[in-house]
């Protein structure tokens, strides 16, 4: 009697490794069929494991001397803007660093270190503040903005002055709930190539009374003396 249960609980447990061995095998086999068919070509799946990611999530990566870099603007008064550099967040609603209005972070150009970050508000704010750190940026930096909700109603002709002396075109036309992402440099170039704007228009807002989000990355040549 118990020679019998012995066995059948044997017997049982034989099967059940028995069918975990084929079931293992199999599986074995079918996930090499998979990767082999994936690798000869017959699935154009993109497998986002074999991508490279580069800095700051960016779709390419930067030669020498040059930094990488993403700015996002804030998306109507809802979600907060970000600026990524060398692929570092230094501005997020995570780091609690952001504000409605303008979004500023003042790199180093040459070394690529983060000198420092501040917001300021654009709609009730006190905008000699934001006078006073403009004047006070040294040849040499490099500034990335982003702006959230508005970044015009206070803005006056001696921000706009400054900020086309780092490189910007469109601020002289950046409106209420504009929004606008801008990478310039004292001293670096005349022009920027990094600057979006998108006009705050009932007509083709994304959200009512906010247009869509921009973002806008990069790689900003690094300044060599
Ligand atoms: C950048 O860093 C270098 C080396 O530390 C320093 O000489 C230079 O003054 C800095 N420039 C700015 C704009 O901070």
């Amino acid at each position: 009697m118990r020679v019998t249960s012995v066995i059948r609980a044997v017997v049982l447990l034989l099967t059940l490794l028995g069918t975990w061995f084929l079931m293992q095998t199999y599986f074995q086999h079918s996930w090499r069929a998979i990767s082999l068919r994936s690798w000869l070509g017959a699935s154009k799946k993109p497998s986002s494991e074999k991508l490279p990611r580069h800095k700051c999530g960016n779709q390419k990566s930067c030669p020498q001397n040059y930094f990488a870099f993403k700015i996002i603007s804030g998306a109507a008064n809802v979600v907060g803007p970000s600026i990524c550099f060398e692929d570092l967040v230094l501005m997020s609603s995570v780091k609690n660093n952001i504000g409605r209005g303008l979004n500023i972070a003042l790199v180093n150009g040459t070394t690529g270190k983060l000198l420092k970050t501040d917001a300021f508000d654009m709609y009730s704010g006190d905008v000699t503040k934001l006078q006073t750190f403009l004047q006070g940026i040294k040849r040499g930096t490099l500034v990335l903005t982003a702006s959230y909700d508005d970044a015009a109603t206070k803005m006056n002709a001696k921000v706009r002055a400054y900020f086309t002396e780092l490189g910007s075109s469109h601020v002289g036309t950046l409106g209420f709930r504009d929004n606008w992402v801008f990478l310039g440099a004292k001293g670096l170039m005349n022009k920027s190539p990094f600057e979006k704007h998108i006009k705050n228009d009932k007509e083709t807002n994304k959200y009512e009374g906010w247009p869509e989000l921009l973002e806008m990355e990069g790689c900003a040549p690094r300044k060599m003396d």
